[in-house]
């Protein structure tokens, strides 16, 4: 019961580490969602516990193996409802339709890469779905693995509170969020928008609406673009 996540790595220390903290952490410890790391190496071959070998076809750096890999995965999710992820910035990217749908389902296996790759036959015969979250390489699959799992945490019911648990914020419209002011009503200069101090909810919404559209338009052309159509 609950959101669960299993994460495969060969840094389960590095688990929950940033996920113990803030809105996930709370939740984390109250139960709403679990977590537990496992280290492929536990699966590693000989007396070294070696989990990777030389790329076939030469070069540089190493691969972790398919059947050390496959052998962690089977322990940890042989017969599992769950999806299964590899991060790797080879993936599809991460978007906000999918957390919401990942978040909606019984949680996530996620395999975190390092070295060079995976043997490329773990990925097929395991049906690990490749997922990147962003154009950028990290040295590894765990940062990645965390951002996705907190994504998905916040949206879990009782986690996020009232504030801003949906509709109106950034991407569930399809928009950029909004500019945010708070006291003082003047500050260095700079003033809040006469509107939002005018008690008038309806023109609030529009200009908020308009700024969103316009903050997307200037900054996220591909997302504004991908909205009009
Ligand atoms: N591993 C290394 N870089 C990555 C990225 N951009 N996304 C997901 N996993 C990764």
């Amino acid at each position: 019961q609950g959101w669960h996540a299993s994460v495969l790595t060969l840094f389960p220390e590095m688990f929950p580490g940033p996920l113990g903290f803030s809105l996930a952490g709370e939740a984390l410890k109250r139960g709403d969602w679990s977590l537990d790391a496992h280290d492929i190496r536990d699966h590693g071959l000989g007396r070294h516990r070696s989990v990777d070998d030389t790329p076939a076809g030469g070069g540089p750096g190493m691969v972790l193996r398919a059947d050390v890999l496959a052998s962690a995965i089977d322990a940890v999710c042989a017969a599992d409802a769950r999806p299964r992820f590899l991060m790797s910035p080879r993936g599809r990217p991460l978007e906000q339709a999918r957390v919401r749908a990942l978040a909606e389902g019984p949680g996530a296996v996620i395999v975190c890469g390092r070295f060079e790759g995976v043997d490329e036959r773990v990925i097929a015969g395991r049906g690990l779905e490749e997922v990147s979250i962003g154009d950028y390489v990290l040295s590894g699959g765990e940062l990645a693995a965390m951002v996705m799992i907190d994504a998905c945490v916040r949206l879990l019911p009782g986690v996020m509170g009232h504030d801003s648990s949906g509709a109106e914020e950034s991407f569930e419209a399809g928009l950029l969020e909004y500019p945010h002011y708070t006291r003082p009503r003047a500050w260095e200069g700079r003033e809040i928008p006469e509107i939002l101090l005018s008690g008038n909810h309806g023109a609030v919404a529009r200009w908020r609406r308009e700024e969103a559209e316009r903050l997307t338009r200037a900054r996220r052309p591909d997302l504004w673009e991908k909205k009009s159509t």
